[in-house]
Formats: structure tokens, C-alpha cells, sequence
């Protein structure tokens, strides 16, 4: 059936939101997903930080987004780009008396101050993490969100991102505190539930960013207009206001009046959740200035009590062990506190410090439990207490945000989206599995089929780890890894299969035959980049993840349209005469240009890149396998093909160059992968390296397993392999 041409898809791509349609999750997933809407705070930001593949997170952040949502009225009429400028100009003005009476704080409680507000500062921008994806490409406001990604990200250098400085900021202001997605984060950030609720939210929207683009360009403007972070650390700007401004004003002059309503509802929520972040830093840090030296040593007590278990032995205090009245849910600190006062542990000596001082010492039993700051307060208070002065001991609990984070607490818990259905997922067939695939966020029930297809495909690949070494493009037979083994590998591969074969052609096949030669690729190049655009999130930041982050990012042309590959990809077709409808569209379902047969490769690698943590491994070499098949001799004869027929090569010259192997994508790729199992040997062993890299080398082998069909139906002739089917 031709395609209607009221459906086709023409740049520039101006989508600002996608349909809003129903989303689907399984039973199964429901039912997981049901405990997460009363789960600890805590325990729902590890959940969306740390779970970036399972249905049930994606349905615990839909509700989430729901229920922060849910808490802005609609605006009648959505503002202006001039008017929501000067509102957040207005706010951040307001903001910043509170935020620079903070920075004045006593270090104490300034440093608590920082810790606070360190969970929500260093996620920021995860938002972005996956706003450029299938659906969403070429769109021009995703791509400046893209540029925006980049800069925030430092440009390929992590030690420029903003989230490097902001952490370097909070250091000096002495919240020094591990990596985000760490088990101990928020508990050493000391993050009270209204913070950890905070970053629900945000982690809820960098899940599904494409179903959510203009809350996403609301929060990120209105967030980074705000600046409530470089306010605290006293740092310039992660985006400049000019930046931020040109974003707004670009957005809302391509959006319809819903999708600048929705805009305008999510920076107002983002106000609202900001004023009442500044607010609990207020408290908290009042709260921390107020505290008598009691109750600042009843609450290192109380930090450390938990953490005490048995260490104790037999130390007793007013005739109770230590270890019962440390693991007493009903712990009396006050009455501790006043007995430990007046215990010989306090009692001073003439040969030296006290026997709880004495402890806290190099060679004591408690040396290194307690932070410098800490010790000081001890020693602070065992002086007065020395002196004989015994004041009242007055604890109040710092009870900062939790009104607030009760509301939100409840809201999640009753939150209820109308747009979530339950269904269960039919296997499809390839053009409805592709069209949900592209339009993932609507079809988390995919996901179990997904993981499954691709780890099927990983395991027939296996096939090439004894035959590959016969493919006209690949060699996947399978080697025992060193660093040297693999470069060998690609080079030779590279040169002996893909660059010295090429001869420029004799004779041109005609326009048609040229024309559907390229119809057998356009379906994956209207994904390209696409296996690596879940990789690099927040929350994984080895090497080899921003690494990839940077291949993906030039794929993406770093948010620049002209080289953007996407672009360059319908640039191309539409120099072909070929029109279609955009992949995210259902109408592409109908396309009858690009061939059936070139689905199962495209959709291949849509299965696998939605498990950037599972098939991580996997990912790496395909990535190899795939920037290789970049450069060399097919491409150079496309190019010449193209350009005898007067068809833009520009999709595939671009690729000529950036993928090259003295220092383009194919040796970045090699390279990524010798920085992985680098740090699997040097904390696992070499062993375990082995095992990893086996995973590594059947990624690659699933890149040749479609590459090298001719091959394989040869061995499937000659009964070397069972028959092949993808
Ligand atoms: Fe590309
Ligand atoms: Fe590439």
C-alpha cells in the first residue's frame, strides 16, 4: 500500500510532544509495582536511580509524575517565553536572600545545609538522560535539549560536567559524600524524606522523557533558571540565562497551546518544589544553629547508635550494657546522655584525657569511628562536662520538611493515572514490534519480549564463534582475551575485510537497483546510535560508560541538526524521492518503501539497547562490530553509487570519516572495551575477565550474525549449524 503523503515525515522535525496515548504495563508488572507507591523514600530514589530496564519502575515513575503533577492547577492560559522568564527571575531573586543567609551559616550547620541539598544538586539534568531516542529524533527542541546534555556533561570530559563541580563545591563546603548511586548516598547525605521525595521526581521524569517532553523542558528550564545550586555553592551558572531563555522562547514558539500549558504547569511545579527545598534547608539549618552542644552530641549518638551493634562488649553505663541500650528501639538519649555524663567514662584524670576520650585516640577502641568534626564536639562537651556544668538536656528531632513530605508521601500513595492500562503483550509481528519498540514508553510490556528476543540472538551468534572466520565483513570466530588480541583482531579485520578489498566500481547499477540497495539500510539508519542511547545514565559513570556517551553524543551531532545523523539520514532518503512517515508514527507501520526482510536486524538492536545494565557487555561489542562496518569498501561504494546518481551521500560520507580506526569510532570502540575489562580484571580478576569478555565478543558476534547471512545459510547447506532463522 503506497504511503499517504499527508503522513510523511519532512524536516525540520518541529515535535515538541509526542500523542498523548495510553500506556501499557503487564499484570505482572502491576502487581510488582504496587509496593513501590507506600515505599520508603528512600527506597523508591534507589529503585529509580538504580532499575532502568524493569516495566514495574517505569509504572512506579508514571505514578510518581502523576502525583507531582497532580499538585499544579492548569494554567487558563499558558504564559509567555518573556513572562515565564521574568517569573523565574523574579523567584530565583527571592531565593537567593534566603540561599546567601545559608552560605553565612556556622560551618556545622552549613555543612548540613550542603548535604541536603547534595542528593537533589547532583542529580540534576538526569531528566536529559534519555530525551533523545528513536521517537524523539530529529526533533529540533530535543536536540537543543541535547547540546544542553552535552555542555552539562562537560563535553566528553567528566571532570568539567556540572556535576563534578557541584560536587567539588559541596566538598569545600564539607558534605564529602560517595557516588550517587551508592547504598550509603542518601544516608551520608543525611537526606531527610522531603529531599529523597524531591528526587523521586526527577528520576521519575528521566524515565520516560519522551512521553513527558514538555515537562521536561519545564523542569530543566525552570531548574537551571532557579540555580538554587550555583546560588549555594557560590559556583557560575551550569547554563547561562541567555541559554536557558533561547531553549524557553525556542520551545514555546513551536508548541501548541496544550503543550505550552504543560510546559507552564511544570515550571511552576518546579518553582513550588524549589521554594520548598530552599525552605527545608532554611529549617535545617536554623534547626542545626539552634542546637544546644547536648543535643549536637545526643545527635551524633543517635547517627552512630544504630551502627554500634556489639562493639561495646561489656562497656556499661549506669548499669546497663551499652549494646542493649544502643539496639533499644525505645532509646531514652536524654537519660542516656545524663547518665554518661556523670560515668566514670567522663570523669577526668590526672595522667591524661578521660577513658572516652582515651577511646577515641589512636590505639582506642573507638578511634576512626567519629569524623573530625565530631571528635571536636566530644571533646567540646567532656570539657564543660568536666567543668561541672550540667544544663538541661533539651533533644528536638529534626523534624525539617516533613510536613511536606507527608503530602507528597500520600499523593504518590493514591496516585492513579488515568493514562495506565494493564494488558498483556502479544507477540506482534516485526513492523508493530518495531513501532512499539520506537514508542517504548508507551509499551513497558514489551520489555520482557524484548530482553528475551535479544538474549535469544545473543545466544544463536554463538554459532559464529567457531565459523566466523569465514565472514565477508566479519570475523567472529572466538579468541581468548588480551588487549593486544583484540586490537590485532579489529585491525586486521578492518583492513583485511573492509578497506584493502575496495576497488572502485566499473559499471553503476541503474537509479532503481541503487535505490533499493539503499532501502535495505535506511531502516537502521533511522536508528542509528540508537544501541547505545540508554547507556551512560545517572548513576554509571565508569570510563567506558562516558566514553560511549561520547560516541553517542556525536552520533547525535552533540545536538547540532547539521550533523546529526538522524538528519543526514533523511536528508538522504528524501534525495531518493522516497517519502515516509516519521518511525514513531503508526502510519509507519504501513510504510511500503523499506523491505520486510531488513526488520529483524533494526529491531535486534532496539531489544538490546533497552538493557543498558543487563546487556551492557553486549552492547560493547556490537558497538565494535558496528562502527567498524562504518568505513571501508561497502560504504565507498554506496558513495559512488550515489553520487553517479545525483543522491546525497551525506549520511554515508559522514560516516567514512567519523568511524575510522586510527582514531574514529571503530578504535574509541576497541578502546572502551579494553577500559571495561580493565576494571573487571583489576577488581576481579583475570578470570572473571574471561567470562565478561565472552559476553563482550557475542555482541559483536550478533552484529555479524546478520551481517553474514550468505555465510550462515552456506553452513546451514553444507548441515554445518541447524537452520538459520532471523
Ligand atoms: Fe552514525
Ligand atoms: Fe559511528
Amino acid at each position: 500500500m503506497p504511503t499517504r503523503p499527508d503522513r510523511t515525515f519532512e524536516l525540520p522535525d518541529t515535535m515538541t510532544s509526542l500523542p498523548e496515548q495510553r500506556l501499557e504495563f503487564s499484570r505482572a508488572a502491576w502487581e510488582a509495582a504496587a509496593p513501590l507507591s507506600s515505599a520508603p523514600p528512600d527506597e523508591l530514589f534507589l529503585r529509580l536511580l538504580l532499575d532502568q530496564e524493569s516495566e514495574s519502575t517505569l509504572l512506579a515513575a508514571r505514578r510518581v509524575i502523576a502525583a507531582f503533577l497532580g499538585q499544579v492547577e492548569p494554567a487558563a492560559t499558558p504564559a509567555d517565553a518573556g513572562t515565564i522568564a521574568a517569573r523565574l527571575r523574579a523567584v530565583r531573586d527571592e531565593l537567593e536572600a534566603t540561599i546567601e543567609s545559608l552560605r553565612g551559616l556556622e560551618p556545622d550547620a552549613r555543612e548540613a545545609v550542603a548535604r541536603q541539598r547534595a542528593p537533589l544538586g547532583l542529580l540534576a539534568g538526569c531528566w536529559l538522560d534519555v530525551v533523545s531516542q528513536p521517537a524523539t529524533q530529529p526533533s529540533i527542541v530535543v536536540n537543543r535539549l541535547f547540546a544542553h546534555h552535552w555542555l552539562l556533561r562537560g563535553e566528553g570530559n567528566p571532570r568539567r560536567s556540572a556535576h563534578q563541580r557541584r560536587r567539588a563545591a559541596l566538598e569545600r563546603m564539607g558534605a564529602a559524600l560517595p557516588e550517587l548511586a551508592a547504598a550509603d548516598f542518601l544516608r551520608r547525605a543525611r537526606a531527610r524524606p522531603l529531599t529523597a521525595l524531591h528526587g523521586c521526581f526527577y528520576l521519575a521524569l528521566s524515565r520516560l522523557p519522551a512521553s513527558f517532553l514538555p515537562e521536561v523542558v519545564g523542569v530543566h528550564c525552570a531548574f537551571h533558571a532557579l540555580g538554587v545550586d550555583e546560588l549555594l555553592c557560590g559556583t557560575a551558572p551550569a547554563l547561562t540565562e541567555a541559554a536557558v531563555d533561547e531553549a524557553l522562547a525556542e520551545y514555546l514558539a513551536l508548541a501548541g497551546e496544550s503543550d505550552r500549558r504543560r510546559l507552564d504547569a511544570a515550571v511552576r511545579l518546579t518553582i513550588g518544589l524549589e521554594r520548598e527545598h530552599v525552605a527545608v534547608l532554611a529549617e535545617l539549618g536554623a534547626w542545626r544553629s539552634g542546637m544546644s552542644l547536648e543535643a549536637r552530641v545526643a545527635e551524633i549518638v543517635a547517627r552512630h547508635a544504630p551502627l554500634a551493634g556489639r562493639q561495646h562488649g561489656a562497656v556499661r553505663v549506669a548499669g546497663r550494657l551499652l549494646s542493649d541500650t544502643f539496639t533499644d528501639p525505645a532509646l531514652d538519649l536524654a537519660a542516656f546522655l545524663a547518665a554518661f555524663r556523670d560515668s566514670g567514662y567522663l570523669r577526668a584524670r590526672e595522667d591524661g584525657p578521660c577513658r572516652f576520650i582515651r577511646a577515641m585516640k589512636f590505639g582506642g577502641p573507638m578511634f576512626g569511628i567519629f569524623d573530625e568534626r565530631e571528635a571536636a564536639v566530644f571533646r567540646e562537651w567532656v570539657a564543660t562536662v568536666q567543668a561541672g556544668e550540667r544544663p538541661p538536656i533539651e533533644l528536638s528531632a529534626n523534624a525539617a520538611g516533613d510536613a511536606a513530605a507527608e503530602r507528597w508521601r500520600s499523593a504518590i500513595a493514591g496516585s492513579a493515572p488515568a493514562d495506565v492500562v494493564v494488558a498483556e503483550a502479544e507477540p506482534p509481528d516485526d513492523r508493530e514490534l518495531f513501532h512499539r519498540l520506537v514508542n517504548i514508553e508507551r509499551f513497558s510490556n514489551m520489555l520482557p519480549l524484548a530482553a528475551e528476543r535479544a538474549a535469544r540472538c545473543f545466544q544463536d551468534a554463538e554459532i559464529l564463534f567457531t565459523h566466523g572466520a569465514d565472514g565477508k565483513y566479519t570475523d567472529a570466530s572466538y579468541f581468548d582475551y588480551t588487549p593486544q588480541a583484540l586490537y590485532e583482531r579489529a585491525e586486521r579485520v578492518y583492513w583485511d575485510k573492509l578497506v584493502d578489498p575496495y576497488r572502485p566500481l566499473d559499471a553503476i547499477p541503474d537509479r532503481d537497483e541503487v535505490i533499493f540497495r539503499q532501502t535495505t539500510y535506511h531502516l537502521t539508519y533511522l536508528i542509528d546510535g540508537a544501541w547505545l542511547h540508554r547507556t551512560g545514565n545517572l548513576g554509571r559513570e565508569r570510563e567506558s560508560d562516558v566514553m560511549l556517551a561520547a560516541i553517542y553524543a556525536d552520533e547525535m551531532g552533540h545536538g547540532d541538526l547539521r550533523k546529526n545523523h538522524i538528519t543526514l539520514t533523511h536528508l538522504a532518503i528524501a534525495s531518493m524521492g522516497i517519502r515516509l512517515p516519521h518511525i514513531r508514527d503508526e502510519a509507519f507501520m504501513e510504510q511500503a518503501e523499506l523491505p520486510d526482510h531488513t526488520y529483524g536486524f533494526a529491531i535486534q538492536q532496539l531489544c538490546m539497547c533497552m538493557f543498558p545494565d543487563r546487556f551492557y557487555n553486549e552492547i560493547l561489542g556490537y558497538n565494535l562490530a558496528i562502527e567498524m562496518f562504518g568505513a571501508g569498501e561497502v560504504r565507498l561504494h554506496e558513495i559512488q553509487k550515489l553520487r553517479h546518481h545525483g543522491f546525497d551521500p551525506c549520511y554515508e560520507q559522514a560516516h567514512l570519516t567519523i568511524d575510522n580506526f586510527s582514531a574514529g569510532h571503530t578504535r574509541q570502540a576497541a578502546d572502551i572495551i579494553v577500559s571495561y575489562l580493565d576494571g573487571i580484571g583489576r577488581t576481579l580478576g583475570d578470570a572473571v575477565v574471561q567470562e565478561e569478555w565472552r559476553r563482550v565478543w557475542r555482541g559483536y558476534a550478533s552484529f555479524a550474525y546478520f551481517l553474514e547471512q550468505p555465510l550462515l545459510q552456506r553452513l546451514a547447506a553444507d548441515g554445518a549449524v541447524a537452520d538459520v532463522v532471523i
